[in-house]
């Protein structure tokens, strides 16, 4: 692959300096990271164009001949399943004179029909018809078909690169599969989008998704079902981050109503352990796309940069076919809970988007509740540095337990890594109760007076987490530090 940008460089070598530290020392992104036009524009040609982006589902193409329109930064997209059954991926853009050869959103075809001058292209992209060129020298219809984009699917997720040269999707994973893999995501359907027009950078609302510190002032109901303390992080080795929070006692999902029976009925997504239907999982996949996975649904939010202060938020709600299916499936309670969460955050994001405009402000410091902020920003400054992603991030066993002061500092080098082993929140007095205390249990919170208190305080004990079934990945982890 050609280097990104070789000559020149985002960041000041002292800036990416401050980046590359563990967080305890490491200072946030520049204030002009977040709202420069040059530097938007480098993210566009270095990031949007040259790594793996989700752009949809293979249920939207489901059999041959349907076809869907997508986009990555701004250009023009269709996803088309072949007579073949193959899903292939096409600029939408006539070879004649550059007209949108697909006008339908979605749809399906036999054939692709410019409307401008009849130029004809099968589903493979082929073209097949072209009036009056016969006669002309040094062209053929076998050259002039529709330029192809780089597609791969993964977990029933369609990825496209604009990238011709990029190395394969695997590769942009990495490890993700030991985390993922167990579940079945090809067969979730759509049961609901929402799309929100925010006004902040793509990477504000990217490190609002990378952490739970922001919940209690924030997000006091989600913060009654899974506590901002009680999870940890896992050591990725791909580009990606991600991590779970327990869900309190007596709670079944994340839904507005919360609590015992909220669900409604609707059973564990296929895979799920009894562990797993305790858990939400949060996963950043780099570089635009949030998988929150719970019990029963999975919900995905794609990010796409529209400009410096402008992103569009795509938030899907995912379900089991069978689950939507039954006669009293009914997914408002959980629309209702992350449409309000989501407007939540965007509302926060604004207001830093307008914030850090202030000359006054400068790149600040990461809370120990910010660990995974800290690990996102690492592949933004590596990405910038035209580096490979270094696996030298600070996990985060548990976030109610901190590092060890005097942990080893994250290296350099690639595939180097800092991990707090699980010992310390083993041993912790707070961490090792085997039971539930039931401050956390939602009956217990209703009419906690939230107003009164910092909201980051609470009293609890939480599940022993000394160990738990994703011990691969952490064994990984432990690998990879020796
Ligand atoms: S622009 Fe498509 S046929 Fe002329
Ligand atoms: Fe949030």
């Amino acid at each position: 692959m050609p280097d990104r940008h070789p000559d020149t460089s985002i960041l000041t070598a002292a800036e990416l300096d401050s980046i590359r530290r563990p967080y305890r020392s490491a200072r946030l992104l520049p204030r002009r990271a977040y709202h420069d036009p040059a530097i938007f524009d480098r993210e566009r040609d270095d990031i949007l164009r040259r790594d793996w982006v989700i752009v949809g589902r293979i249920h939207e193409a489901p059999v041959p001949g349907t076809y869907f329109q997508t986009a990555i930064d701004g250009e023009p997209l269709l996803v088309v399943r072949g007579r073949d059954d193959t899903l292939r991926a096409f600029y939408n853009v006539c070879r004649h004179r550059g007209t949108a050869v697909v006008e339908e959103q979605c749809g399906t075809a036999v054939r692709f029909q410019c409307p401008y001058h009849a130029w004809i292209y099968d589903l493979e992209g082929k073209l097949i018809r072209a009036k009056h060129t016969d006669d002309l020298d040094d062209f053929s219809l076998e050259t002039y078909g529709l330029t192809t984009v780089r597609l791969e699917t993964w977990q029933g997720f369609v990825f496209l690169n604009l990238d011709p040269d990029a190395t394969p999707l695997p590769e942009q994973l990495g490890d993700l599969d030991e985390h993922l893999g167990r579940f079945e995501f090809d067969t979730l359907k759509v049961a609901r989008t929402i799309t929100y027009d925010v006004a902040a950078n793509w990477k504000f609302i990217a490190e609002n998704y990378s952490e739970c510190y922001h919940c209690p002032p924030l997000h006091p109901q989600l913060n009654k079902l899974t506590p901002y303390d009680v999870g940890g992080d896992y050591l990725p080795g791909g580009a990606w981050q991600g991590g779970w929070m327990e869900l309190v006692a007596g709670a079944e999902t994340m839904a507005l109503d919360g609590g015992q029976g909220s669900r409604h009925g609707r059973p564990p997504m296929c895979g799920m352990t009894t562990e797993d239907e305790r858990r939400i999982f949060y996963y950043v996949l780099w570089p635009t796309a949030f998988l929150s996975i719970h019990p029963d649904y999975l919900l995905v939010h794609r990010i796409v940069p529209v400009a410096p202060d402008r992103t569009t938020v795509i938030c899907q709600l995912l379900f089991e076919p069978e689950t939507m299916g039954r006669p009293d499936f009914d997914p408002s309670d959980a629309i209702a809970f992350w449409d309000l969460t989501n407007t939540q955050d965007w509302h926060v994001c604004e207001m830093q988007q307008r914030g850090t405009r202030s000359r006054s402000w400068v790149s600040g410091r990461y809370s120990n509740q910010e660990a995974s902020v800290h690990a996102f920003d690492l592949m933004v400054a590596e990405r910038y540095a035209g580096l490979p992603f270094s696996a030298s991030r600070t996990v985060r066993e548990r976030y109610d337990v901190a590092p060890p002061k005097d942990a080893p500092m994250g290296q350099m080098d690639a595939g180097a890594a800092y991990f707090t082993g699980d010992s310390s929140a083993a041993a912790s007095p707070d961490h090792d109760a085997g039971g539930t205390d039931e401050s956390h249990a939602v009956a217990a919170k209703e009419g906690h007076d939230e107003a009164a208190h910092d909201p980051h305080e609470h009293d609890h004990q939480t599940t022993g987490r000394g160990s738990h079934e994703h011990a691969t990945a952490r064994m990984t982890a432990r690998a990879k530090t020796t």
